[in-house]
């Protein structure tokens, strides 16, 4: 989604600014804009439609310069995709605004705004923020004073950062449920709504709390909380090893990512993970001791996080003992639910912003969770921060829009707290045993599984003209069926739903012919026998199957049905292995169908407004 980065400094700050945007392209925009202040007193602005670097190729025919900037990646939510509509947006020439968010209120200021004489020149939200600061700035003693007085005019959402020409000296930045940072040089300081963008300048970082309101110049950061109080907030050390930077050779950063696996889950076992048990202290230092009293877990997630936690479901309950519901975040903050006694609210985000689940979190602790934790991939984001327990992923930066290693690190977490709950839930010693074999042969399971690639590149090609597609599963293979259908339809834009196989006739039997493909996971467990019956209907209606199953599962192929033979794995790790050879059908169709794959059309990769 939108993607800011500002500066302050000596130097000229054009090549941070667009090096920044170009680091939070991957976030998914439509198009881009940079303000420029310089000594002279002189506000240039450039906007473009399109990529970063048609912004860049802008900017160096007309010479860019200057000591202080703003900068900004759009995704369109008021007004279409035009140059009008891109940020930074103006006010009188003298204020220029780039804001993530959305502010709700937005007709209503608009219209006071005319009323005061200002002149729109967008249909965004967020020009109302550049005419109300310009507005309040004639009755305020400085920029910060008209912010401060602005926001409290605001509804909604808002990370902003906010230029006055009449003083290139600072910007001024506020925090509302849109995540900033503020990066920390040495005679220059740097704010991004995301902080890849800034490190190849610092790696030092503060993180702003909601409501906070900043005034940043060269040599210093001054922070106010949402009461107008002076606040110190913590200095943090980055510790992100990944550098979104490049493409390790991979013709995609998806299909890097999906390479990624096997290295980034052993990753992320490495220390958790011990010869006859896992390590203690996984959720936080004295998390067993709200641990031990979990008697129910509720997971609130949306898109691909809400597929690790439907595949949690059946691990707790089955290995762990402890009662699990499962919830998509926009629909769990707007109904009303009930708190089970002893119940722990579990949030799963890769990017820790997203705004649906953080609204969820919050409105958990004010409906008296006994404790909140979050499985997350990014140290220091606000579902982290706000979380009484923490568990990071560490799958590393995922840049291609469509989730991939988070999401199997993700899966990875929950093994771990199946484990560490079933402790106080009656787990038994052969399930623990079996579940700890399979962590243990996890990353080499997930190296063999990626050799099946080639073969599945081949049989991509029948998909290239294809409209729809149904993929099946049953038991915890049912969550891994519906990921393996949302990467197909997000990359290649192939129509895909998936079911759990059960369900067949009780509907989408009517669908099946030749022109559907019907993608099966097909582990060798205990629902095996049930899934070939439902393999049999279909084939009985002229379906053509491609079945991804255990060899020891005894699929015979032939015309009507292609059989790719998965690693042999033990059970409870099987929905992450047969994860793979679905992301890597969808990366090759979408291939073939020529789209956008890292960063298909009209989605972003954080969605921080809902
Ligand atoms: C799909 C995808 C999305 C995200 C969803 C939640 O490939 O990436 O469905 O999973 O937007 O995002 P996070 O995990 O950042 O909360």
């Amino acid at each position: 989604m939108c993607g800011i980065v500002g500066a302050v400094a000596e130097r000229n700050v054009v090549e941070i600014l667009l090096e920044g945007l170009k680091r939070l392209e991957y976030r998914g925009y439509d198009s881009a804009g940079v303000a420029l202040l310089d000594q002279s007193g002189e506000l240039r602005r450039v906007r473009r439609i399109g990529k970063v670097q048609e912004l860049a190729d802008a900017i160096t025919a007309e010479n860019g310069l200057g000591t202080t900037g703003i900068a900004h990646t759009r995704w369109a939510t008021h007004g279409g995709v035009t140059e009008a509509n891109a940020h930074p947006h103006t006010s009188t020439e003298r204020i220029a605004v780039v804001h993530n968010g959305i502010i709700e209120n937005y007709l209503d200021l608009r219209q006071k705004l005319s009323n005061q004489g200002y002149t729109f020149s967008s249909d965004t939200d967020t020009e109302t923020i550049a005419h109300t600061v310009n507005e309040v700035l004639k009755t305020s003693s400085s920029l910060i004073e008209a912010v401060q007085k602005s926001v409290k005019q605001f509804y909604g959402a808002y990370g902003t950062v906010i230029m006055d020409r009449e003083d290139p000296s600072r910007v001024v930045v506020a925090r509302s449920g849109s995540p900033l940072v503020i990066g920390l040089g040495l005679g220059e300081n740097f704010i991004a709504s995301d902080q890849l963008a800034l490190l190849p300048v610092t790696r030092r970082f503060i993180f702003l709390e909601e409501g906070d309101v900043a005034e940043v110049t060269r040599r210093s950061v001054s922070i106010f909380d949402h009461n107008g109080n002076a606040v110190e907030r913590e200095i943090v050390e980055s510790s992100v090893e990944h550098d979104a930077g490049d493409k390790a050779g991979y013709r995609h950063y998806m299909l890097k990512e999906i390479h990624e696996q096997p290295t980034v889950v052993r990753n992320a076992l490495q220390g958790r993970l011990g010869d006859d048990d896992i390590a203690s202290d996984l959720f936080g230092k004295d998390a067993d001791n709200i641990l031990k009293d979990v008697k129910h877990v509720q997971i609130i997630a949306c898109g691909t996080s809400y597929h690790a936690g439907m595949t949690a479901r059946y691990w707790l309950e089955q290995y762990a003992n402890v009662s699990c519901n499962v919830e998509i975040a926009s629909e769990f903050r707007y109904r009303k639910s009930v708190v089970h006694p002893n119940s722990l609210l579990v949030t799963i985000s890769q990017s820790g912003e997203t705004a649906d689940t953080l609204a969820a979190l919050r409105l958990a602790k004010e409906l008296g969770y006994m404790s909140t934790l979050t499985i997350c991939n990014v140290p220091g984001s606000s579902l982290v921060r706000e979380s009484d327990l923490s568990y990071m992923t560490k799958a590393g930066a995922e840049i291609g829009v469509a989730s991939t290693k988070a999401f199997t690190t993700q899966l990875t977490a929950f093994l771990l707290l199946t484990l560490t709950l079933g402790r106080y839930n009656g787990l038994t010693e052969e399930h623990k045993q079996n579940m700890l074999k399979g962590l243990h042969s996890l990353p080499a399971k997930l190296e063999e599984t990626l050799t099946l690639s080639a073969n599945i590149e081949m049989l991509a090609e029948e998909f290239a003209d294809k409209h729809h597609s149904l993929f099946l599963g049953r038991g915890d293979q049912y969550p891994i069926a519906m990921e393996g259908a949302l990467k197909l339809k997000e990359i290649s834009y192939i129509h895909a739903e998936a079911y759990a196989s059960g369900e067949l006739k009780h509907g989408p039997l009517a669908l099946i012919d030749e022109e559907m493909p019907v993608i099966v996971v097909a582990p060798n467990n205990e629902l095996l026998e049930k899934l070939k019956s439902n393999v049999e209907e279909v084939r009985a209606r002229g379906g053509i199957m491609y079945v991804f199953a255990d060899k020891d599962a005894n699929f015979q192929g032939d015309d009507t049905m292609r059989v790719i033979n998965v690693p042999h794995c033990e059970p409870s790790i099987a929905p992450i292995i047969y994860t793979l050879p679905l992301q890597l059908l969808s990366y090759y169709v979408a291939l073939i169908k020529g789209t956008d794959v890292d960063q298909p059309r009209n989605l972003a990769k954080s969605v921080t407004v809902e």
